[in-house]
């Protein structure tokens, strides 16, 4: 295989956690997707990198086969590497070009993964990816893939254009992205001096662009702002071609997320003002100043792409959220919520003490709809966790630290707990001990 600037400078890869299957199906089951099936499965992720959201991935899933495709054979050669380690052999690495990988797979997959890729690719990789995760889907499986999304991220389009002109092509990638580094830095310092950002709104905005460049690792900058490929699409231009494959997009994978947050009213509030252009979604991304989207696709279309509580009735629900004085509940990560239904109220102190175990809905909540929309809003805004019941089947986590872990925290200073989140060593040591 020929070198690729991955191999020159690999990418610093993670988990995602949006991207274990037991969340995929999640998000489908609740916006009318099809439902794979999660007793068994077959994984594909195609631009697996360093094996980092793979490996924990399977390590967790005896029972299902995983397969990682990469061109950069350093890539490979690490996950590999970390593999053999872990004596895993229910996963795969292949050194492999997108355009070469349909000779060397066999049957289909309930889920295929594309993280980092679809912008990053010239055209003509990336209609060769939507024929390959056409070809190699199941029926009912789905397809998760991302990609930088107009209008918000011309922002970030602009600073790319400026820090690859400030870079030159002399030196290193690495040699580059620690140059861009440097000058982002400058910039970011410039833009926040008082009299800048008072001279033009646009100052915060640019200021936070550049500081994003400098909070990153260097591998991160270097194929993200200094890469040769880097497009943004529209929604309605992403949707359009993924159709002309025969891919429907059910949801964004971080619906529940912040990064993937959308204020429920704006639609709405769009069409009740004749406001939508040629695309409600487009306009959406406007408003919302969106820059990246995380679909997940379909060979179907989503019986109902939006929320409905009846959706809800045969899951389980898990909950962190502390009591701290009547009807206020507290998250983990400081954010406060009123409940004021006395029944959700019973049940998430008694989630609270269950937790992270989960509990049948049916088994601790009546279905009125009203409790069953404060639930679903309670788990929009990541709240609790509403978990598909097959879930329940992943171990539980432990308070010892399993060889997977451990390899994590020496690899890249975190690890990945069951249910796919990633812990850094600094959380994980600030509440070792106070379980
Ligand atoms: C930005 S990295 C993302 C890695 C990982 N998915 C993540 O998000 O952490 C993109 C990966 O896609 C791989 N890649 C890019 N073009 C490829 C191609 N034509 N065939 C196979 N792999 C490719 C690169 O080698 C690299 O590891």
């Amino acid at each position: 295989m020929n070198q690729t600037p991955y191999d020159h400078l690999p990418y610093r890869c993670q988990p995602i956690e949006w991207t274990a299957p037991e969340r995929l199906a999640l998000a489908s089951r609740l916006h009318g997707g099809p439902a794979p099936d999660l007793r068994q499965y077959r994984v594909l992720e195609l631009g697996c990198g360093d094996g980092s959201n793979l490996l924990p991935m399977a390590y967790y899933r005896p029972q299902s086969e995983f397969y990682g495709i990469d061109s950069a054979a350093t890539q490979i050669d690490l996950a590999q590497h970390r593999q053999t380690q872990l004596k895993q052999d229910n996963i795969r690495f292949f050194p492999l070009d997108f355009c070469q990988a349909d000779d060397h797979l066999e049957g289909k997959f309930d889920f295929i993964i594309v993280h980092g890729v679809f912008s990053w690719v010239p055209d003509s990789v990336r209609d060769a990816l939507f024929v390959l995760c056409q070809k190699r889907l199941t029926d009912n499986g789905l397809l998760y893939l991302n990609y930088n999304t107009k209008p918000g991220w011309n922002i970030r389009g602009m600073v790319r254009d400026y820090l690859l002109a400030h870079t030159g092509k002399t030196g290193t990638l690495q040699q580059r992205a620690l140059q861009a580094q440097h000058t982002a830095s400058k910039m970011a310092q410039l833009l926040s001096q008082p009299q800048a950002s008072e001279a033009h709104p646009f100052s915060t905005l640019l200021a936070n662009e550049f500081r994003f460049v400098c909070e990153n690792h260097y591998s991160y900058v270097a194929h993200e702002f200094l890469a040769e490929h880097n497009k943004a699409y529209w929604r309605s231009e992403f949707m359009a071609l993924a159709e002309h494959y025969g891919l429907y997009p059910i949801a964004d994978a971080d619906y529940n997320y912040p990064s993937g947050k959308v204020d429920a009213a704006l639609p709405q509030q769009l069409l009740s003002q004749a406001l939508t252009g040629p695309s409600l979604e487009d306009s959406v991304d406007l408003i919302s100043y969106r820059q990246l989207h995380t679909p997940i696709l379909s060979k179907q279309q989503a019986a109902h792409p939006s929320m409905e509580t009846s959706s809800l009735i045969d899951l389980h629900v898990a909950s962190c959220l502390q009591p701290v004085q009547p009807h206020w509940y507290q998250h983990p990560n400081g954010y406060q919520v009123e409940v004021k239904n006395a029944q959700l109220a019973i049940a998430l102190e008694h989630l609270f003490r269950l937790w992270p175990a989960s509990a049948p809905i049916a088994t601790i909540l009546d279905q009125s709809q009203s409790i069953m929309e404060d639930l679903l809003l309670l788990h929009n805004n990541g709240l609790v966790e509403l978990r598909l019941p097959e879930a329940s089947r992943l171990p539980p986590d432990s308070a010892q630290l399993n060889p997977l872990n451990q390899q994590e925290l020496q690899w890249g200073g975190y690890f990945t707990t069951a249910s796919h989140q990633r812990v850094t060593a600094d959380l994980h040591s600030a509440t070792a001990g106070h379980a």
